[in-house]
C-alpha cells in the first residue's frame, strides 16, 4: 500500500504574526516552480492561523497545535474545534509530549479530542513517545501501546484509517539526538502492527505514520526510505523557509 508523504512544521511557541508573513512570503518565492510531491503543512500557535490562511500560493495544510474537546463553553484560555474550523484549520496536533508533560494533558482528554475531531471531519495527528528514561529501560513498546490503546478506545476504523500518527522519542526531540531510521521504523512497524491487533490490516496500512525528533533537511531522506514511515513532525528546522523547503523531498 502506498501512503502519501506527510511533512508537518510545528512552531510551537514561535513567531508573530510578522515573522508569519515573512516567512509565507520567502517559502513562497522559494516554491515556485518546485514539484511537491508530499502533503506538507504547519501548525502554527492560534494568533498566527489566520496568516497561514491568507497564503493563496501553494498547498499548505493548517495545523493547530491543540484544541478543546466541548463545542463551547466555559473553559477560559481554550479553544473549539469550530473556531479552528471558521479558520480553515484542517489538522490538530494531539498529545504533544510537551503537552503531556507542562500541561498535563492525559490520556482520556486526548482521547475526548480524538472523537470530537473526527466528529467534525477534521484529521488529528496523534503524538506518542517514550522518555529517555523509558527508553533506556526499553519499554518503548509498552508505553507506546498504552499511548494508543487509551487514545484510540472506542474511535471506529473509519476514522483510524485518516488517523496521522506521529511518533516522536521524548529524548530526541529539540536535542540534536535522532532515533537512527532503523530505531524509528522499528517502533513505526510495532506501531502499525498494533493498529492490525487492535482493528485490522486495512485499517493499519491506511494509517499515516510520521517520525519526529530532531528532524533536518540533511536526514530526513533516511527516515522516509523506511517502509512504515510516512512523513516527520518537524520542530526546529521547520522555522525557517528554506530548511522548510529542505524538508519537502
Ligand atoms: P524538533 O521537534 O524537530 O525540534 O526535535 C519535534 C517536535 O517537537 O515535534
Amino acid at each position: 500500500m502506498s501512503r502519501k508523504h506527510i511533512i508537518i512544521g510545528n512552531w510551537k511557541m514561535y513567531k508573530n504574526m510578522e515573522d508569519t508573513k515573512i516567512f509565507l512570503n520567502q517559502f513562497s518565492k522559494l516554491i515556485k516552480g518546485k514539484v511537491i510531491k508530499c502533503d506538507y503543512g504547519i501548525a502554527a500557535s492560534y494568533t498566527n492561523l489566520p496568516v497561514l490562511k491568507l497564503n493563496q500560493f501553494h498547498n499548505l495544510i493548517i495545523a493547530a497545535q491543540n484544541c478543546h474537546y466541548e463545542p463551547e463553553g466555559a473553559f477560559t484560555g481554550e479553544v473549539s474545534i469550530k473556531m479552528l474550523k471558521d479558520i480553515n484549520v484542517s489538522h490538530v496536533v494531539i498529545g504533544h509530549s510537551e503537552r503531556r508533560m507542562y500541561f498535563t494533558e492525559t490520556n482520556e482528554a486526548i482521547n475526548k479530542k480524538l472523537h470530537a475531531l473526527f466528529n467534525a471531519n477534521m484529521i488529528p495527528v496523534l503524538c506518542c513517545g517514550e522518555s529517555d528514561s523509558e527508553y533506556e529501560a526499553k519499554k518503548t513498546n509498552d508505553i507506546i501501546k498504552n499511548q494508543i490503546l487509551l487514545a484510540l478506545a472506542g474511535i471506529k476504523s473509519q476514522h483510524v484509517t485518516k488517523l496521522i500518527i506521529a511518533y516522536e522519542p521524548i529524548w530526541a526531540i529539540g536535542t540534536g539526538k535522532t532515533a537512527s531510521a532503523v530505531e524509528a521504523q522499528t517502533v513505526c512497524k510495532m506501531i502499525r502492527d498494533y493498529i492490525t491487533e487492535l482493528y485490522d490490516e486495512n485499517t493499519a496500512q491506511k494509517v499515516r505514520i510520521q517520525y519526529g525528533g530532531s528532524v533536518k533537511p540533511e536526514n530526513i531522506k533516511s527516515f522516509l526510505e523506511q517502509p512504515d514511515i510516512d512523513g516527520a513532525l518537524v520542530g526546529g528546522a521547520s522555522l525557517q523557509a528554506e530548511s522548510f523547503l529542505g524538508l519537502l523531498v
